[in-house]
């Protein structure tokens, strides 16, 4: 299906030949890392299958000849609905790491959440970036840390503060234990370097790191009061990224939560967990207007961003398609990755007859006809 319409590679057409791109081009086992989800995969699979659920529904004589894509988000207009989605440890993909990745998403004018998890410093990025930062925060089992991340991502200017609430503990992620994958040594989570014990340090040799850093440093017993406090402790606008069920998007507009990100950690948490478009009905339905709702999981067409659109996403993360970017071509590949999902985008509105991402309603889409 996503694959469907590859051709040659040197010159990607399409994200699906990203892909195919970074594929031959990264180490197998940080592909693996990147690529990879939980358990049976079948929640990264779902994803994916859920967009193929939904046909367009295109109106025609519309007489519009332009359209407007961009976003009114928290007090500032997004240029557009596409935002680059928190992944932790990019130097697995580019010695520049999130310097390039911030770099390419300034040059597509889009905003970037940046990872706990980064290799390079939060104040390093802010300073690379030319378009908004967000920052993604990983609650740590120290709250002086958690909120020292939080005054830190303050003074460097970041607009929202997006908290993971997914991952009390890592999914177990099978390609990883059969690769028996290790974080090279000199990728350290950059951020928590100042703050945490130096043990963190000595015990990320010759480990596989990225589960130690989950056990030992973040808050398994993350808690609605957590979240709560934080919200009170500062003045940037609170997502919580991870919300799948009507409940707790209900809990979450009632405690004053600002945004909600529609998402299951790409599939690399709970297996068996839904797709995220097909709970995002539900989640806007809980929020009842009183939170911002966000979506990620499987956009790899700009027809996938308007189904999101029409089924009540405000805006959208990418994850993995920007690792491609970045593995193929650095800071030049997740400009282009961008520029061409944005371009998809704006070509699928046109042709559905609509000029404003603001405008889009759920008339817009229709369950496909079962196959067969
Ligand atoms: C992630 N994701 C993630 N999420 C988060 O909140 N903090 C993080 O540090 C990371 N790190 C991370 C690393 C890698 C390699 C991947 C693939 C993903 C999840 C990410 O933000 C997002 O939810 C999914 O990647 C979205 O799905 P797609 O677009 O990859 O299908």
């Amino acid at each position: 299906m996503f694959e469907h319409n590859v051709g040659a590679e040197s010159n990607p057409v399409n994200l699906a030949e990203y892909a195919r791109l970074a594929r031959k081009r990264a180490e197998p086992s940080a592909w693996d890392f990147i690529a990879g989800g939980s358990d049976d995969e079948r929640t990264l699979a779902a994803n994916r299958a859920a967009f193929e659920r939904w046909t367009l529904r295109p109106r025609i004589l519309s007489g519009r000849d332009t359209v407007d894509v961009s976003v009114p988000l928290f007090g500032r207009t997004l240029a557009s609905p596409l935002l680059v989605a928190p992944i932790g440890y990019q130097g697995l993909a580019h010695p520049a790491a999130e310097v390039a990745t911030v770099q390419g998403a300034g040059a597509a004018h889009t905003a970037m959440v940046v990872s706990t998890m980064s290799n390079r410093t939060l104040e390093d990025l802010a300073r690379a970036a030319s378009a908004p930062l967000w920052f993604q925060l990983y609650c740590l089992k120290d709250p002086e840390l958690t909120l020292s991340l939080v005054r830190r991502a303050e003074s460097a200017g970041y607009e929202a503060l997006v908290i993971t609430v997914d991952m009390p503990r890592m999914g177990r992620r099978e390609r990883d234990l059969r690769n028996g994958f290790a974080l090279p040594a000199h990728l350290r989570p950059s951020n928590l370097l100042m703050e945490a014990s130096p043990e963190l340090h000595r015990s990320q040799q010759g480990t596989s790191g990225v589960a130690l850093h989950v056990g030992q440093l973040f808050d398994a017993a993350l808690s609605w009061s957590t979240v709560e406090r934080l919200k009170q402790q500062t003045a940037l606008p609170v997502l919580l990224k991870g919300v799948l069920t009507r409940e707790d998007a209900q809990r979450a507009a009632s405690v004053g939560i600002d945004g909600i990100i529609v998402s299951n950690h790409g599939g690399r948490q709970l297996d068996g967990a839904p797709a995220s478009l097909d709970v995002l009905p539900e989640v806007v339905e809980g929020a009842g207007g009183r939170c911002r709702i966000l979506l990620d999981g499987g956009i790899r067409r700009g027809t996938d961003v308007l189904k999101a659109r029409a089924l009540g996403a405000d805006a959208v993360l990418i994850g993995r398609p920007i690792m491609w970017g970045l593995i193929a071509r650095g800071a030049e590949g997740v400009t282009d990755v961008l520029r061409l999902l944005r371009a998809e985008l704006e070509q699928a509105l046109a042709l559905c007859g609509q000029s404003r991402w603001t405008e889009i309603d759920r008339s817009l889409v229709a369950l496909a006809p079962p196959c067969g």
